[in-house]
């Protein structure tokens, strides 16, 4: 789907850059049914309608967005209207609220794909990425964005007010856990193994890991 064409509405262009290594790496995904989503910063809902128009296209596919919608209210309101304008609102879960505490809540649930977008500081990310990825499906992709961040203002910034630091502690301490698939302006994992780690499967052997 051409976005620019539809009757979409976006105050900024966050992701037009991005997604040539998502459908490369996601292929295996696209119009299968029953895929799912985790979208963690939702913004105006490009990144959204770009899950839903190349790779939940199957039946059943959908997506769970989270936002606080906090520092700018109409792009609350845009979001609302972007999905309405692609007719998909019944394939969307609006989750209004803070990441950590709003993953929480879906302890439990499994996900083939969780695109983290959210909070920029390395230790908002860094706890966006060590919540979800036990939602994380084994052999399922996440997505970090804004690995490199350096344009104009953002240069002068500190390592722990951007993604960076948080997405290389993920990586080293996950070791062993999940492939690279991608390391650039984003980094993509695939999670290789369940949520239970062969070091303490002998405390607790009645535990299944999800694979
Ligand atoms: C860079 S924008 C997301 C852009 C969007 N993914 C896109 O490509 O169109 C970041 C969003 O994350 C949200 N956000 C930031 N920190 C958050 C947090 N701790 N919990 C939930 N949402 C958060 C902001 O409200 C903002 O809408």
């Amino acid at each position: 789907m051409d976005l620019t064409t539809q009757e979409l509405t976006f105050t900024s262009d966050l992701i037009s850059s991005k997604p040539k290594a998502w459908i490369h790496v996601l292929s295996e995904l696209i119009g299968k049914p029953n895929i799912s989503v985790l979208e963690i910063g939702s913004y105006e809902g490009k990144s959204a309608i770009w899950f839903l128009t190349h790779i939940l296209t199957g039946t059943g596919s959908t997506i769970t967005c989270i936002d606080h919608w906090h520092n700018v209210p109409f792009n609350e309101s845009l979001f609302d209207k972007n999905i309405a304008a692609i007719n998909c609102s019944h394939k969307v879960r609006k989750i209004k609220g803070y990441s950590n505490e709003e993953l929480m809540k879906l302890y439990g649930e499994k996900y083939d794909v969780i695109f983290i977008d959210g909070d920029h500081s390395a230790w908002g990310c860094l706890s966006d990425m060590v919540i979800s990825w036990s939602l994380l499906k084994n052999k399922g992709y996440m997505i970090i964005d804004d690995y490199i961040w350096d344009t104009t203002y953002k240069k002068d910034m500190n390592q722990w007010e951007r993604p960076k630091l948080a997405i290389d502690s993920f990586m080293n301490c996950y070791v062993n856990r999940f492939e690279i698939m991608h390391k650039d302006m984003q980094v993509i994992l695939k999670k290789t193994t369940g949520d239970i780690g062969p070091w303490y499967a002998p405390y607790n052997p009645q535990e299944k890991s999800d694979k």
